[in-house]
């Protein structure tokens, strides 16, 4: 019998509207392709949504979609909605109720795109960041008073728990198992942060210690930023707290070329739940409507979902198509240095797959 994957695609806010159907339309083509069926469920959940309900999803929104074999997500976040109100309002309860514990996001310089920084080809830029998602630094713990007040004061509590702690780790180190150079670096600022960060270098010593084989180093986050920039062939497997995770998630596809094409997977392990893709960047308002966003991002984060639902051939089908889309000035968007609209560059792609 044909496997069917049921899939819930989320396409958000501004370019997530844009870009998540290009993705739908290469993970359609690889399913033909390689024999299972995909079947699509469409959630309105967004910021016009919330304009029209007070809600950014429905309040049994985490029932509606836990039965779901995966999540696609195209960005939310949009002005007129304060970015708390949206990110709280659907991202962080999605990640958090469905225990999406692990952030996923892969750094690779793609054939056919040139780095930012000069003389670094495709061999000197493939790692991964792995982010804990769901405690750390954006807690809800912590509160304002005084308000309006020459007083006024703001508390900001960061959470690391030892179960938390101990999970990312492991997560990180399995992953480094199933790579060529089986590294892991861990990003910490136990210098200056000093009840959280000496307790994740703790957890980290003893993760490596669970995982012989696997080389291990630490940084601080200030002068890992740089290194990410100066030397971006030390790293394979990188794993970070949410708030650095975060932030290097960000710098690190910045450096493979641009946040256009950086895909990211919100994993939950266990399988217990649906895991959620999405691209790294956001709705981008200042460009929303033009047509020129980069679909690649959504395009390679459909491939992350299929391989993560065991459609290892499909996954790489997808890959193989982006590179041959980003072989031609003709076939990539402007943040490429291309001259495409996504139309263009989507064509591109959707052709390499017939
Ligand atoms: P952003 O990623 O939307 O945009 C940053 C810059 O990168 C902009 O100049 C944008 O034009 C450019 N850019 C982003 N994606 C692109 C693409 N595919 N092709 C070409 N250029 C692209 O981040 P920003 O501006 O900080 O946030 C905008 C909104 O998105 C906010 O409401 C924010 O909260 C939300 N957001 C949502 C995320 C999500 O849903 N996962 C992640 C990040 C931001
Ligand atoms: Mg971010």
């Amino acid at each position: 019998m044909t496997k069917t994957y049921r899939l819930a695609a989320i396409p958000g806010d501004g370019i997530g509207k844009e870009v998540l159907p290009i993705g739908q339309r290469a993970v359609d083509a690889v399913a033909s392709k390689f024999g299972f069926n995909v079947e699509w469920t469409e959630f309105d959940w967004s910021c016009e949504r919330y304009h029209e309900t007070g809600r950014m999803m429905p309040e049994d929104g985490i029932e509606q979609i836990k039965s779901f074999d995966s999540i696609y997500l195209g960005a939310v976040g949009y002005p007129g909605v304060p970015d708390h109100v949206s990110l709280w309002g659907l991202l962080i309860p999605l990640r958090r109720e469905l225990d999406q514990y692990a952030n996923v996001r892969p750094v690779r310089l793609l054939k056919g795109i040139t780095s930012p920084l000069a003389g670094r080809g495709a061999e000197d830029i493939d790692f991964i960041v792995v982010r804990e998602n769901v405690e750390g630094e954006y807690s809800e713990i912590g509160g304002r008073v005084y308000q309006g007040t020459e007083h006024e004061a703001a508390i900001q509590e960061s959470i690391l728990t030892r179960r938390g702690t101990d999970r990312i780790m492991d997560y990180a180190f399995d992953l480094a198992k199933t790579r060529p150079r089986k590294q892991v670096a861990s990003a910490t600022k136990s210098n200056g942060i000093i009840h959280t960060m000496p307790f994740w270098d703790e957890r980290f010593a003893a993760a490596s210690e669970r995982h012989p084989g696997i080389e291990t180093s630490q940084f601080h986050i200030d002068i890992m930023t740089a290194h990410f920039v100066l030397h971006p062939d030390w790293f394979d497997v990188v794993v970070a707290s949410n708030l650095f995770g975060d932030i290097l998630s960000d710098l690190g596809p910045a450096v493979a070329g641009s946040i256009g094409i950086a895909p990211s997977a919100n994993i939950n392990p266990e399988g217990k739940f649906p895991s959620m893709f999405e691209p790294v960047h956001g709705s981008a308002p200042d460009i929303a409507g033009k047509g020129i966003a980069n679909p690649v991002a959504a395009v390679w984060t459909g491939a992350m979902m299929l391989e993560h639902l065991g459609e290892r051939e499909a996954a790489a089908e997808i890959e193989r198509a982006i590179e041959v889309s980003l072989e031609s000035a003709e076939t990539k968007t402007r943040d490429l240095g291309g001259t495409a609209d996504t139309a263009g560059s989507a064509a591109a792609i959707l052709a390499a797959l017939q």
